[in-house]
């Protein structure tokens, strides 16, 4: 660990400082709900000291940054082992890296996918597979930055609420950095993969009779009146981990620039954090321009989409959200402002899909033999949308962020191939076109004889 440490600490490692994304105010210390104590608006990580004299810029520059980064692949400290903290210049520096709360998290593959690519005649398409983290989706890379802050700050108990994979995810990093974890859910309303995980972890979890906004306003009242530590994504040290995703991309396609990055929105925290990403990479010079950032919403959980298209982006157009991908089942999201602005920054876009388009995109990006659990999905199914509008090329790169794993809602997937998920839905009708990748499973007699016969009427 003495190792670790001397090594993790490097001169050139500035300190951050938090401001705020409305009226500006700079400030060192958050308070408990991470909102800005003179206009209320949310808090952003930046670092004035980049560009100073001794800062990374000047020290290190961007190829120095690439070799130190490539380098500590093959390091075997934990602080280089992880796929986050690997790039740890361009992160808020623990004082004390003792702290550190790491499960190896990041190092997320960047999988092609032939077949979705051959089904809407592009020539390639890549999804980044944030699914591939230790609890199985994206947030594990923000909450070993926000839960390693939370124990450096000295907090027993840390909280979320949740759609289920930040739940997940916390109560594993609280677990690791022995802490204890408060997680409030909508009762009824997130997967059984998710909340397994965090009762396994050991978190208090508390179902609530309400959906994901309900407890996002129980929580802050609760971060009002007791000593715990917020770890939704209002925490912006959650969104400089989730960062880090996009340097990983961008080093897995040898610094080529994409044209295009999906991203499902759900409370628009990673939209947020993958777009400062690129705008800091660009500012450093690692990048010489910046890939368009799309955000696509269920349409039934559309409040962004609502707001550029009905308010100018100037106001949220809140909605009742209702979609079979419960972890972006939102309505009233926090990072909107923030989202917006990378999609103005980056000349992005956002679009909207149906539950049986959704349903679809997954199984078709399942068939790759990849797999994501439906929120995922969401964004080869607006890919779709994005090429016959014209936005997206054929013969552009594209990265579809894959931000849960297949195994995350496998009720969902189980429901798909035996045709049942839309029964008695207004989509029922409209369901009709998902056959084609239907595949149930076949019950027979326990006879060879009965298994050749199934496997001839697929064809020999
Ligand atoms: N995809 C998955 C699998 C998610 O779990 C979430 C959010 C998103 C996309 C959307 O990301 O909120 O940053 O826009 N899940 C949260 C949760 C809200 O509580 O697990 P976002």
């Amino acid at each position: 660990m003495t190792d670790q440490t001397a090594s993790a600490r490097r001169p050139e490692q500035t300190l951050s400082r938090l401001r705020c994304i409305g009226c500006g105010a700079l400030s060192g210390q958050a308070t408990q709900n991470f909102r800005c104590p003179t206009c209320g608006d949310l808090l952003e990580i930046v670092y004035p000291g980049w560009k100073s004299a001794d800062g990374i810029q000047a020290n290190l520059g961007p190829a120095g940054l690439k070799n130190l980064w490539r380098q500590r692949k093959i390091s075997t400290l934990a602080v280089d082992q992880s796929g986050v903290w690997r790039f740890r210049e361009v992160l808020p520096a623990l004082a004390d890296w003792q702290a550190m709360i790491s499960l190896r998290e990041g190092n997320a593959p960047l999988y092609e996918l032939p077949g979705c690519a051959r089904s809407v005649g592009m020539q390639r398409l890549y999804g980044k597979h944030q699914g591939m983290n230790p609890t199985c989706s994206f947030k594990d890379t923000g909450m070993t930055v926000a839960a390693s802050f939370a124990r450096q700050e000295g907090f027993r108990w840390v909280a979320c609420a949740s759609t289920g994979n930040t739940s997940a995810s916390m109560a594993a990093y609280a677990a690791r950095g022995g802490m204890r974890s408060l997680v409030l859910i909508p009762e009824g309303q997130i997967s059984w993969g998710k909340l397994s995980q965090a009762l396994d972890y050991g978190a208090v979890t508390c179902q609530l009779k309400t959906d994901f906004d309900g407890c996002v306003q129980v929580l802050n009242e609760v971060v009002q009146r007791m000593r715990v530590y917020l770890l939704n994504s209002v925490n912006p040290y959650r969104l400089e981990g989730q960062k880090t995703a996009a340097l990983e991309l961008l080093e897995q396609l040898d610094w080529r620039v994409p044209d295009h990055v999906i991203v499902p929105g759900g409370n628009l925290a990673n939209s947020s954090a993958l777009g400062k990403a690129f705008l800091e990479m660009k500012d450093l010079g690692l990048i010489p321009r910046l890939p368009r950032i799309s955000i696509i919403q269920a349409e039934g959980a559309n409040p962004l989409v609502r707001t550029l298209r009905e308010a100018g982006g100037k106001e949220l157009v809140r909605v009742r959200a209702e979609t079979m991908a419960t972890a972006i089942r939102i309505g009233n999201p926090a990072s909107w402002k923030k989202a917006i602005r990378v999609l103005q920054a980056t000349d992005g876009t956002v679009e909207q899909v149906s539950e049986v388009e959704m349903a679809l995109a997954k199984a078709e990006i399942g068939a790759d033999g990849i797999g994501c659990e439906p929120a995922s999905a969401v964004t080869f199914a607006g890919l779709k949308k994005l090429l016959k509008q014209g936005f997206v090329q054929t013969n552009q790169i594209v990265i579809l962020i894959l931000t849960g794993h297949l195994l995350k809602d496998p009720e969902f997937t189980l429901k798909f191939h035996r045709g049942d998920l839309f029964s008695g839905t207004a989509d029922e009708r409209e369901s009709g076109r998902l056959s084609s990748q239907q595949r149930a499973p076949v019950v027979l007699e326990a006879n060879a004889d009965a298994v050749i016969r199934t496997v001839e009427k697929f064809g020999t």
